[in-house]
C-alpha cells in the first residue's frame, strides 16, 4: 500500500488552525518545545505528520504546509476537554512534573485518553507505508505504541517523551498504571530526556508487570524494548542565522533604549505554566527591589508568558497570581514612565525572541521541574558575542548539559536572590567563559544529533 515511510505523532500538528478577526482561517506556528524540536526535523525528512489543529471540532483533510505533510486527527470539544485538557494536562501532566500541582483524576477523562489515543493510532496506521518507521511523541499518546503495534506489527515504532517521568512512586499513584507503562512497551525504543527517567520506566516494567530488565532493555512480548536518554535540542544554525541578522540585531538595540539604555535587562520566556516558577522568579525580583538591592533605575524585567492552556483551572488561577503580583510591584516601585517588570502575556516569534535574547543581560529560566527546556538553549544559541548570562534551575534537563550556567534551586526564593545578583556582578570574562562553554555544549548537541541518535537507535 502506498504511504510514507516516516510518519512522527503528536498531540499537536507544527501548525496551529486558528480563525482571524476576519473569520478566515490561517495556519499560525503551534505553542511549545517539542514542535521546535520536530518541524526541523520533519521539514528535512519528507515524512507525514499525525496530530490535532488545536481547533475543537475542526474537520480540516490531509493538506501540505510549509512543504510538511499533515495528517489532521478530528478532536470533538467533548474530547479537548477530557482527553487534552483533563487526562493529558490535569492528570498526567502534574503528576510527571512531581505534584507541582496537585493532579485530579477522573474516569470519563481516562476513558476519553483511550479512545483518543485508538483514533490516533489508527489514523497512524493509515498514513504509514508497509515497513515504515513511525515516531510517537509525548504524554498526551503513551497508549498509541501498543496499540498501533496490534494494528500494524510491520512498523518500527519509537516513542520519546518530551517531558519528565516521574520516579516510581509517584508513577505508582496513576488509576490504570500498568496499562499506560504496556502502552509504552509497544514501542521498539523508548526515548527519554534523561538517563534517570529511562531507569525509573525499567524499574516500573520490573515492579509493576514482572519483567526483567537486562541494563537498558527488556524482553516483553517476544520482542526487546530498550528504554534510553537522548536529551533534546534547538535548531543551532537557525538560532544563530537569526542571531546575525541584522535587523534583528537593530531591534534589540531598540529594545535595550525603549527599556532605558542604562538599565541591566533580567529575561523570562516560558508558556504561562505553573512548572516554570514564574511566581517565584518575579517574587524574588520583587523582594530584591523591596530590599534596596536593585532598583528600578538600575534593572528592569521582562517577563514573555505566552498564553497556554488557558480553560484549565490551575493555569486561570496562575494567571491571576502573576499578574496581581506584577501589579502589586510595579505599583509600589515604578515611576511615571518607568516601570520594573514588562509582563506580556503574550506569543513570540522566532525572531521576536532572539531579539530579546540579544538585548538581555541576564536570563532568567527557573522552571520548578521541566524535561528539557529549549528556551535556556535558545538563548545560549543566540548569543554569538558571548556575552549574557543565564540563570538556570537545577530542575530542568537543560542543567545536566549548561553546567557552566549560575545554576539554582527555585524552590528557595532566597537562592534565587542570590543567583540573580551572582550573574548581573559576574565580571564579564567570567561570563565570557561560561558562555563560551556552554556554546560549545549547545553546538555539538544540536536537534539533528538529537533525532539521528533516536532514529538510529530505532533503526
Ligand atoms: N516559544 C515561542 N514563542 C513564545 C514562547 C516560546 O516561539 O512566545 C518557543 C521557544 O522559543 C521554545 C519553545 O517555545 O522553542 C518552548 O520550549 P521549552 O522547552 O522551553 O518549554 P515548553 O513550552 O515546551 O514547556
Ligand atoms: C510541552 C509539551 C508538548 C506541548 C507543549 C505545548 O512542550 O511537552 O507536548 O505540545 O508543551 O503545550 P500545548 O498543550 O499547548 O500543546
Amino acid at each position: 500500500a502506498d504511504g510514507y515511510e516516516f510518519v512522527v505523532v503528536a498531540n499537536r500538528l507544527p501548525v496551529d488552525r486558528t480563525t482571524g478577526d476576519d473569520g478566515d482561517q490561517h495556519w499560525t506556528r503551534s505553542p511549545g518545545g517539542l514542535v521546535s524540536a520536530l518541524e526541523p526535523i520533519l521539514r528535512s525528512s519528507g515524512g507525514a505528520w499525525v496530530g490535532w489543529t488545536g481547533a475543537p471540532d475542526d474537520d480540516t483533510g490531509p493538506q501540505e504546509v510549509d512543504g510538511i505533510q499533515l495528517r489532521p486527527v478530528p478532536l470533538s470539544a467533548e474530547d479537548v476537554d477530557r482527553y487534552y485538557e483533563g487526562q493529558s494536562n490535569s492528570t498526567i501532566w502534574p503528576l510527571f512534573h512531581d505534584l507541582v500541582e496537585p493532579p485530579v483524576h477522573r474516569r470519563p477523562w481516562r476513558q476519553a485518553y483511550e479512545s483518543v489515543n485508538r483514533r490516533f493510532a489508527e489514523a497512524t496506521a493509515e498514513a504509514a507505508a508497509h515497513g515504515a518507521t513511525v515516531w510517537v511523541h509525548d504524554y498526551q499518546l503513551m497508549l498509541v505504541p501498543a496499540m498501533l503495534r496490534a494494528l500494524r506489527p510491520d512498523l518500527r515504532i519509537g516513542f520519546f517523551l518530551h517531558i519528565p517521568f516521574p520516579p516510581v512512586e509517584l508513577f505508582m499513584q496513576l488509576p490504570r498504571r500498568a496499562d499506560l507503562l504496556r502502552g509504552l512497551l509497544g514501542a521498539d525504543l523508548v526515548g527519554f530526556q534523561r538517563p534517570h527517567a529511562a531507569q525509573n520506566f525499567l524499574q516500573l516494567a520490573a515492579g509493576l508487570l514482572g519483567l526483567e530488565p537486562d541494563d537498558d532493555r527488556v524482553a516483553y512480548e517476544g520482542r526487546t524494548v530498550v528504554a534510553q536518554a537522548f536529551p533534546a535540542s534547538i535548531d543551532v544554525a537557525e538560532t544563530d542565522r537569526l542571531a546575525a541578522d541584522p535587523d534583528i540585531q537593530r531591534e534589540a538595540d531598540r529594545l535595550r533604549a525603549e527599556l532605558g539604555g542604562d538599565r541591566r535587562l533580567l529575561l523570562g520566556v516560558d508558556r504561562l505554566d505553573y512548572t516554570k516558577g514564574i511566581e517565584q522568579r518575579v517574587e524574588a525580583f520583587g523582594e530584591l527591589l523591596a530590599e534596596g538591592v536593585v532598583s528600578n533605575d538600575e534593572v528592569v524585567l521582562v517577563q514573555v508568558a505566552t498564553p497556554s492552556r488557558m480553560r484549565v483551572a490551575q493555569y486561570q488561577q496562575l494567571r491571576e497570581r502573576v499578574e496581581r503580583e506584577v501589579g502589586r510591584i510595579n505599583g509600589e516601585f515604578g515611576a511615571v514612565g518607568r516601570v520594573p517588570v514588562h509582563y506580556l502575556f503574550q506569543s513570540r516569534s522566532p525572531a521576536e525572541l532572539v531579539a530579546l535574547y540579544l538585548a538581555t543581560d541576564v536570563m532568567l529560566v527557573t522552571p520548578l521541574r521541566d524535561g528539557m527546556n529549549l528556551v535556556a538553549k535558545e538563548f545560549v544559541a543566540a548569543r554569538r558575542d558571548e556575552q549574557g548570562a543565564l540563570v538556570l534551575s537545577e530542575f530542568t534537563g537543560a542543567a545536566a548539559e549548561l553546567e557552566d550556567a549560575f545554576l539554582v534551586n527555585p524552590h528557595d526564593v532566597e537562592d534565587l536572590k542570590r543567583a540573580i545578583i551572582a550573574a548581573l556582578d559576574a565580571p564579564p570574562d567570567d561570563r565570557a567563559v561560561r558562555m563560551r562553554r556552554m556554546r560549545a555544549r549547545v553546538q555539538a548537541h544540536d536537534v539533528d544529533r538529537w533525532a539521528r541518535q533516536f532514529l538510529e537507535a530505532l533503526a
